[in-house]
């Protein structure tokens, strides 16, 4: 397995500069400015040296997360298996503390419009937008903006008071926009830090997202925003049972796929996201920040076995028409794509690229060969070519192939539903609130405004406004 190569402690900032506004493309910038951050190591939340026990505190703490009512009736329990990639998230936000200093500085520099970021919280259990947003300059992402804020007013809805006073920097962005500079080593983290620009403010920071690599440790994922704007429990998870009218022995045993032609990005440093073609190839270009991994495989492997693969950027097809066939292709968009937990419910045995990209669930739900294929797997031996040895394994092995995807659309079907979103989201709130080593309060966002507010009348007072807040969404 790779491990994480020790001269990357000392990293980079992708953009943060205007560069950034006209494109979607991460850049990277070393070498920012000279002065040294003041160290002051403290050791948050693990040990309990009382700097989280800070007076004034009046959100729930231990048991009393799980007391809510709505903790309960939404069955917060069941989801469980899934609450592990939020302590993986705050590992290193547990051992630092995240300061106010850090969360202003994302803030201003992540958690706004150029950046496709907002910055939001919760204080006394209601939703806030804390730093003005501008929905016109958001432009496509404007609708991914406000299914989030939607869903921080459903959180408010369901918990209330329940929920944790806490501030963090939310972005719709398809991968992350910054390398925590602090990138830990947990025997002394903050040593390996080099120097950065005046007025850098180390992290770790209070930044969420919806994909990440293990190059971004304190990225705190949460669920794609797609999940609501698709209204996925009633488009996917209420439509299995028609999925799964078309049994397994009547599905084409074909490799199918239909995708856009996105290319995927990357940070070159980033040894979890590097692919490489058959052989070791290179396939990726620009300093090795963009891969095009989709033409790759459509364009060089598919045509190794046409009969097999019926893979192409030609065409849009239903879902339902995807459950027709047995085994089904995921390859990375930009980043990850929502595409898989569509997949997952049609009942099909799902092929997934391996990626060093991962969303919310994908570390503590995902098997290969338990709940879907992994292909890709070693860029040193065969690369993308071993999608062939498993469509033999899958062949060969019929009535496992089948267990499988059924395995994949039970997953989907237990943890990813609306209720299991909304709890993440919850816990992942109390786990944020144990990590911060300084008391949120509104004063410190004298710009902040209700999310009621700035949906309900700000948005709709927007030109063009009315159309995005009309868009469907679903919890
Ligand atoms: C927070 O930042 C301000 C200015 O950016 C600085 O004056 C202050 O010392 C910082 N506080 C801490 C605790 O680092
Ligand atoms: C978008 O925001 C940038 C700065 O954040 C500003 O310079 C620009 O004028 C804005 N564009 C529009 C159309 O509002
Ligand atoms: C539980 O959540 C629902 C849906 O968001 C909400 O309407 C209801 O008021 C909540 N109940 C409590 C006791 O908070
Ligand atoms: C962590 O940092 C310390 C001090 O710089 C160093 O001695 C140690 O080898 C590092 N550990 C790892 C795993 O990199
Ligand atoms: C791209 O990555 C490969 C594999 O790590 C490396 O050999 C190559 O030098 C890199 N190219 C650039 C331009 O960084």
């Amino acid at each position: 397995m790779r491990r994480l190569a020790c001269p990357l402690a000392a990293i980079l900032f992708l953009a943060g500069t205007p560069q950034l506004i006209a494109t979607d493309k991460p850049h990277i910038a070393f070498d920012f400015g000279v002065k040294a951050p003041q160290s002051s190591t403290e050791d948050v939340g693990a040990t309990n040296t009382g700097t989280l026990d800070i007076a004034g505190r009046s959100t729930p703490m231990g048991a009393d997360i799980e007391r809510s009512f709505n903790y309960t009736t939404l069955d917060c329990t069941r989801y469980e298996a899934t609450f592990s990639q939020i302590d993986q998230d705050l590992q290193y936000s547990r051992k630092l503390g995240i300061s106010l200093n850090s969360t202003l500085y994302m803030s201003a520099r992540f958690g706004g419009v150029h950046m496709r970021g907002l910055t939001v919280g919760f204080f006394g259990g209601t939703a806030y937008l804390l730093t003005p947003t501008d929905f016109r300059n958001l432009s496509h992402h404007a609708p991914l903006h406000l299914a989030y804020m939607r869903m921080m007013m459903h959180l408010e809805s369901s918990f209330g008071a329940a929920l944790p006073d806490v501030a963090f920097v939310l972005t719709t962005s398809d991968t992350p926009r910054y390398v925590s500079p602090l990138l830990v080593n947990s025997t002394s983290p903050r040593s390996e830090l080099r120097s950065y620009e005046p007025g850098f403010v180390p992290g770790p920071y209070p930044v969420c997202g919806i994909g990440k690599s293990d190059f971004f440790p304190d990225l705190l994922l949460v669920p794609n925003f797609h999940f609501h704007m698709k209204l996925y429990d009633q488009t996917f998870l209420a439509t299995i049972p028609e999925f799964n009218k078309i049994a397994w022995r009547d599905r084409k045993p074909v490799l199918f796929g239909r995708f856009s032609r996105y290319r995927t990005n990357r940070v070159s440093e980033d040894i979890f996201t590097y692919k490489a073609g058959a052989k070791g190839r290179r396939i990726c270009f620009n300093g090795n920040r963009t891969c095009p991994l989709r033409d790759y495989f459509i364009n060089k492997i598919v045509p190794k076995d046409p009969t097999r693969m019926d893979v192409s950027f030609i065409g849009r097809v239903s879902m339902m028409r995807h459950s027709h066939y047995k085994y089904l292709a995921h390859l990375d968009g930009q980043g990850i794509s929502s595409r898989l937990e569509q997949l997952l419910s049609l009942g099909s045995l799902v092929f997934k690229e391996a990626s060093g990209y991962y969303a919310y669930y994908y570390r503590s739900l995902l098997q290969h060969r338990v709940n879907l294929v992994e292909f890709w797997r070693d860029d040193e031996v065969d690369g993308p070519e071993d999608v062939l040895r498993e469509l033999d394994w899958a062949e060969a092995n019929d009535e496992e192939a089948a267990r499988v995807a059924a395995e994949g659309q039970r997953i989907a079907a237990t943890y990813l539903t609306g209720n299991g979103r909304t709890c993440y989201w919850y816990r992942l709130m109390h786990g944020l609130r144990s990590v911060l080593s300084y008391t949120p309060l509104l004063s410190q966002w004298p710009e902040a405004q209700p999310l009621r507010l700035v949906v309900e009348q700000k948005l709709l007072e927007t030109p063009g406004g009315k159309e995005v807040y009309d868009a469907p969404w679903a919890p």
